[in-house]
């Protein structure tokens, strides 16, 4: 019997928008090669580099650019090519992402017996827009024997986890273990209270279905989406649609560009609904909040963000980012005031990151670009 688009659609269920990137992908996954050259370079500076790259950042724009003065010398810079201007539109994200950046790069040089010396924003900044200025000067001094935090080992299998998360409860004492020691600076709240899970859940979802329904924001995603191994291994970053299914429904022409660009396709829908299903399906909830919103706060934050996912991982638990309700364009106004009431943070702080943690099954690592690719040319 012929397959018919309908059912490819309920065959492919889990086909969101944000799809889960799957295992299995056709021709070679040049797209994933940095996640096996992490730590395969001999001077010291582009060995912690190849594992700060691998950092979770916003859509995966990795938004990144080193100068490479020498082998323990390097200025970080943001490209202003790579921000989100719709969804994130002081790049408040985007510096969050930098901070994941700073900070595992810093686990990198450690491990490898180098004390990282690390200066956010030496020439200064701006809170409303990102510029030219660099964003850290990285430097590297030999402390002469190596010391791995646990975190370290972690770094190659850290994933944002899209997938539906299991009927299992997060446990408190758990969630309570790998939220401690994340920093004075950045508080860290969770729950896997029914009731207040249950709010949050209506909440994010309410979120994520304006950020749908905003064309400008939609297609902000659109336009970073990444069709197939093909298109993956060509432009190894943004949003990867990948697997054996969504393949499939590359080639017939349901998953498309277009299709994907038009509101009214079941493409959308089912995309729109999927990431609503997952939200669903949270049992447990982290946030992370700072006491002002500067861009130092917003580095610390990506650097306190990093060492939960990576304890995380320890634990075996999947993390997923939900950042709509956080985000500061006009339609998101009720959303955002909203979070932070439920969220009985601080008066005056600002929450930064806020994430469904719990139990799935596991996803492939994101495509990244190569180092090479990130180094600024002389
Ligand atoms: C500041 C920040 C915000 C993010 N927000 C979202 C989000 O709202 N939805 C989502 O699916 N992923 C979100 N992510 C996860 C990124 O999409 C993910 O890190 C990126 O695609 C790379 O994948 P990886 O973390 O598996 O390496 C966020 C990550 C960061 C650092």
């Amino acid at each position: 019997m012929p397959l018919s688009r309908r059912n490819f659609l309920r065959i492919a269920g889990s086909s969101a928008i944000i799809l889960p990137a799957t295992a299995c992908t056709t021709g070679p996954d040049t797209a994933r090669q940095p996640w096996q050259h992490a730590g395969q370079y001999q001077d010291p500076m582009r060995r912690a580099l190849s594992y700060a790259l691998l950092a979770p950042n916003p859509h995966n724009r990795q938004p990144w650019i080193v100068d490479l003065h020498d082998e323990s010398d390097a200025t970080l810079y943001v490209d202003l090519d790579h921000l989100l201007p719709q969804t994130d539109p002081y790049s408040r994200q985007i510096t969050i992402g930098l901070g994941c950046f700073v900070e595992q790069f810093r686990l990198a040089a450690q491990a490898y017996g180098f004390r990282p010396d690390i200066i956010p924003f030496p020439d200064g900044y701006d809170d409303f827009q990102l510029d030219k200025r660099p964003v850290a000067h990285l430097r590297l001094s030999s402390m002469g024997r190596p010391a791995p935090s646990p975190e370290f080992s972690l770094i190659t299998r850290r994933r944002t986890n899209r997938n539906l998360y299991l009927e299992r409860t997060p446990a408190h004492l758990a969630l309570k273990a790998i939220t401690q020691g994340l920093g004075n600076h950045v508080t860290c709240g969770f729950t896997n209270n029914t009731d207040r899970v249950a709010s949050l859940r209506e909440l994010a979802v309410t979120a994520s279905n304006i950020e749908f329904d905003t064309p400008r924001t939609y297609m902000e995603s659109v336009d970073v989406m990444r069709i197939g191994a093909r298109e993956n291994n060509k432009n190894p970053d943004g949003i990867a649609l990948e697997g054996p299914l969504k393949e499939t429904l590359h080639r017939l022409g349901i998953l498309t560009r277009k299709s994907l660009s038009d509101m009214n396709s079941s493409i959308f829908r089912t995309g729109r609904e999927d990431y609503a299903k997952g939200i669903q399906s949270a049992r447990a909830f982290v946030w992370l909040s700072t006491p002002t919103n500067t861009r130092l706060d917003q580095i610390q934050a990506g650097a306190a963000y990093l060492r939960l996912n990576l304890k995380a991982t320890g634990a075996r638990m999947a993390m997923h980012p939900l950042s709509q309700a956080l985000q500061e364009y006009s339609e998101m106004q009720e959303p955002l005031k909203r979070i932070h009431q439920l969220l009985d943070v601080k008066v005056g702080s600002r929450v930064q990151m806020f994430a469904r943690i719990g139990y799935a099954k596991s996803v492939a690592p994101a495509p990244r670009w190569p180092l090479e690719a990130k180094i600024k040319p002389v």
